[in-house]
């Protein structure tokens, strides 16, 4: 699988994802310049991969020359506002800060802080393979999966979050079919998630997003497994917009709705879903389609990329550290209690 960042030598390359499946093109971040635009232009996307571009950025701004601790927290904020939803970005930089806080005096501050991004970068590579194994389990055999969007190794290093949880119960030969919903407008589903299940040997099918229900209804999906982009303290998930629709179809049906994320996802400062802030987009994003306008030339388009599933739709939170279910406060609690 191609890897969607890529750290050697103190150079830190990113996969242009606009371009997939068709176009591999790296673009190489050098400071937090480069690392908001990669993330505010989806160069970069998924939230644990947001925040993991979001440090090193940081990290590589710190090696500029003539760049000090009030530059650096400028930066900082600059990053943390790249986008608004994934709170793995804010959790990234409030990382980054304090470190600076505490060491931004030193003089090898700036590979300080690339070891720091490194190590947040391993965390959550090795998030991705734990929630993979514990969600498995939740798998039943012969399971025809639905997902959304891409929670993939493309937007959670090394193997995703909810497909970290489809190829494990692949490997485990527990998957009969997924059904990728092709995630409109940006397409993550059809261009992303797809190219990731082909590679992986995982059969498939693209689905257009409204025809989620009719499968549904068809007897055809056994469990949907999405990821998140932020969590808020009582369980609500925000997650690419649509996923609220899938969660109450699924819910109408009987069907168990899973949410994978690692830890870095969970917002506990946050009582619900209602306070989690949704990136409004350009409708342009929306009205045009392969750079070619859609609809009427005066028409306007509104076009939130994330939405808010309720608690009580989820089934369980599969993270690194274990399955929650039932999804409550309580139980958000225990899991994000620091070891
Ligand atoms: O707008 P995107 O592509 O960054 O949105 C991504 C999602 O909504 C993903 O489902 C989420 O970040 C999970 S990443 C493992």
């Amino acid at each position: 699988m191609t890897a969607p960042i890529i750290v050697r030598n103190g150079r830190v390359l990113v996969l242009d994802q606009r371009l997939l499946p068709h176009k591999i093109k790296h673009v190489r971040i050098k400071n937090a310049d480069d690392g908001c635009k990669a993330i505010a232009d989806m160069i970069v996307r998924g939230a644990p991969l947001i925040g993991i571009v979001a440090f090193y950025s940081l990290a590589l701004e710190a090696g500029k020359p003539g760049s000090n601790e009030r530059s650096l927290l400028k930066k900082a904020g600059k990053v943390n506002s790249a986008r608004p939803t994934a709170v793995n970005l804010n959790e990234a930089v409030r990382q980054f800060t304090l470190l600076l806080e505490k060491h931004g005096q030193d003089k090898n501050f700036a590979a300080l802080a690339m070891k720091k991004a490194a190590e947040f970068h391993r965390k959550e590579v090795k998030a991705s393979e734990l929630i993979g194994r514990h969600g498995a389990k939740l798998i039943k055999k012969g399971s025809a999966i639905m997902t959304y969007c891409n929670a993939g190794a493309l937007a959670a290093p090394d193997l995703g979050t909810a497909l970290a949880v489809i190829f494990e119960a692949h490997r485990l030969g527990k998957v009969k079919r997924v059904y990728t919903c092709e995630t409109r407008p940006y397409l993550q589903g059809m261009r992303l998630t797809a190219f990731e299940l082909e590679a992986a040997g995982v059969p498939f099918r693209i689905i257009s997003d409204n025809t989620a229900g009719f499968l549904m209804k068809k007897g055809m999906v056994d469990a949907v497994v999405v990821g998140a982009d932020r969590i808020a303290g009582n369980g609500d998930t925000a997650n690419k917009v649509g996923t609220f629709t899938l969660a109450v179809l699924a819910k109408h049906h009987g069907i168990p709705f899973y949410v994978a994320a690692p830890l870095t996802t969970i917002d506990m400062s946050l009582r619900d879903g209602s306070e989690i802030p949704i990136e409004e987009r350009s409708d342009g994003e929306l009205v045009n389609i392969a750079g070619k306008r859609f609809a009427p030339k005066k028409a306007r388009g509104l076009y939130f990329g994330f939405d808010v599933t309720d608690a009580d739709l989820i089934t369980a939170i599969i993270t690194e550290k274990g399955v929650v279910s039932p999804v409550n406060r309580a139980n958000m609690k225990k899991i994000a209690k620091e070891e």
